[in-house]
């Protein structure tokens, strides 16, 4: 139900959890904290010039979404099968793919190259989408933290495993 004038009282069962540092729990904070370090990547990149700068830039948001993406294919997404609508599901692991591809793309370029910046530009608004997909009232965290999963636990097991892809999925170091 809609109040004409929101009266700043109580925090509600809805609880708001922007940057307010209010509790969510763990698999959902370490999640969004993600979110929103690839996110200022994103912008960060924007004010770049020079070519070395950027790929070492894509090169670690590369490195951030791929991890990211395997941590929610392996840990989250089925674990909240269940708990979240399918179809929401679904889509996110089709967004991931379309993501992957055109880091794919991307990483077969040079900064150089024509189109390049562009890639980038809209991966990142790409991801945008489905960070909102994923955040949104309604949206997948939203019924995962409505769910039955023990989302501090998950968030334990998230850790472990980010350390693992992180070191895994990390480009050899150049000589
Ligand atoms: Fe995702
Ligand atoms: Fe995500």
């Amino acid at each position: 139900m809609a109040t004409a004038k929101s009266v700043p009282t109580k925090a509600s069962k809805a609880r708001r959890t922007r940057r307010t540092g209010r509790r969510d729990p763990l698999a959902i904070s370490l999640l969004k904290k993600d979110h929103r370090e690839v996110e200022g990547w994103f912008d960060e990149y924007e004010q770049l010039e020079d070519a070395g700068e950027k790929l070492a830039l894509f090169n670690q948001i590369a490195l951030a979404l791929k991890t990211h993406t395997r941590l929610e294919e392996e840990i989250f997404y089925p674990e909240e099968r269940g708990d979240v609508e399918d179809d929401l599901l679904d889509e996110a692991y089709v967004e991931h793919d379309g993501a992957k591809k055109l880091i794919a793309e991307i990483e077969a370029m040079k900064p150089s190259d024509d189109f390049y910046d562009a890639k980038v530009k809209v991966l990142g608004e790409y991801i945008k989408h489905h960070v909102k997909e994923e955040e949104q009232p309604g949206g997948i965290f939203a019924q995962a933290k409505k769910g039955d999963e023990d989302l501090d636990a998950m968030g334990e097991r998230i850790k472990v495993r980010k350390s693992e892809l992180m070191a895994e999925l990390s480009p050899p170091k150049a000589n």
